[in-house]
């Protein structure tokens, strides 16, 4: 997004999230990072570009990595309860497929944290009704759920999403532009529990936003893409799968293949992605196809996307065909992250004054 395109308060959290990139690298011991997703299916080649190159890139700088699988949150996407356990399975793969290293990141999930869970209620008492329905997020996701009514639980995200940031005390969260307003409701919450019950020495940090600089990625339709849009191309499809997912993908009429992301931004993506794969320009791969049109552009693209990820493929095809592993290793980080959740939960009783 060009600077032109800001409101105020964005361009404040862009000013501040171009400082946060270079105090990381001067101290990344000091960041505690943490990132979350939906368990709502297989991640996808857009995830990868936009958030999860760049957490496991903040991990191996030294950033401590905590990653939460956010299952409380997608009880709303309409996933079937039943097929979470295979789900959060095929998750753990491609998280340590991708490169987040099981040794050093706590990768845990919602429902088996309690006391995770149990910080939503004093934060609830820090926010207003009127301030959640404000927030365009909350909006934005209801809207997209195509929900006739809206959960209490989901009308909550946000202040939730303030606990899974805060009971690590983790001071660091990236985030793509339409995610600020969660964030900065972890802020406030924040900043009204530290004056509320620990004047003078703040308890817990106000998280700071990094935001993605990775360029959006459109859905092989065109429209945003996402899951529940089955327009995604999954890190572990195969290169069959790839190549039939990305022949249907939509372009245009034109013969000459151009780089023009307003006026055409069906080939725009495609061409994106090619340069990402290729670690290249999209404007060279373009000049590189030229004449030879959208059936030269979507080969290349496959052939790209195919050698990009086929080491990645081949860790999590090996990684999901031993899930005893991978159920250990999310045990441990559940275990971890209660652990630090029964520490911020019994301070948060004492600076309460709730220790009888
Ligand atoms: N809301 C995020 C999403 O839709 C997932 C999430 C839940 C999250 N809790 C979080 C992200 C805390 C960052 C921090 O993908």
């Amino acid at each position: 997004m060009s600077a032109a395109t800001l409101n105020p308060s964005q361009r404040a959290s862009q000013q501040r999230s171009d400082g946060l990139e270079g105090a990381i690298d001067r101290d990344p011991a000091a960041f505690r990072m943490l990132s979350g997703d939906r368990p709502t299916g297989a991640l996808h080649v857009g995830h990868y570009f936009g958030s999860l190159q760049n957490r496991v890139r903040l991990q191996d700088a030294g950033v401590e990595l905590f990653v939460l699988i956010a299952d409380y949150q997608a009880m709303t996407d309409r996933v079937v309860q039943r097929d979470l356990p295979d789900i959060v399975t095929g998750l753990m793969a491609d998280y340590l497929a991708v490169g987040i290293d099981p040794d050093r990141a706590v990768i845990f999930a919602h429902s088996q944290v309690a006391p995770l869970n149990q910080l939503l209620l004093p934060f609830l008492s820090l926010v207003s009704v009127a301030e959640i329905a404000r927030n365009p997020t909350v909006k934005d996701e209801v809207a997209a759920a195509g929900l006739a009514t809206v959960s209490g639980l989901m009308f909550t995200y946000p202040v939730h999403q303030a606990a899974d940031i805060l009971f690590c005390h983790a001071n660091l969260v990236p985030v793509g532009m339409d995610q600020l307003p969660h964030l900065e409701i972890s802020r406030t919450v924040a900043r009204r529990f530290n004056d509320r019950y620990s004047p003078g020495a703040p308890y817990f940090p106000e998280p700071a936003a990094l935001l993605s600089s990775a360029p959006l990625l459109l859905g092989l339709d065109g429209q945003k893409m996402s899951k529940s849009r089955h327009n995604t191309i999954p890190l572990r499809a195969t290169p069959d799968e790839t190549a039939r997912l990305l022949a249907r993908a939509k372009t245009d009429s034109e013969r000459s293949v151009t780089y023009e992301p307003i006026r055409r931004p069906e080939v725009a993506s495609l061409l994106l992605l090619t340069a990402l794969c290729q670690g290249t320009t999209p404007e060279a791969v373009a000049a590189q196809i030229g004449d030879r049109g959208a059936a030269a552009l979507k080969a290349t693209a496959i052939e790209a996307v195919n050698d990009r990820f086929a080491p990645i493929r081949a860790r999590q095809n090996e990684l999901a065909g031993d899930p005893g592993y991978l159920h250990g290793v999310l045990a441990a980080g559940n275990e971890r992250a209660t652990a630090i959740a029964d520490d911020t939960m019994r301070a948060v009783r004492d600076l309460m004054h709730q220790r009888y």
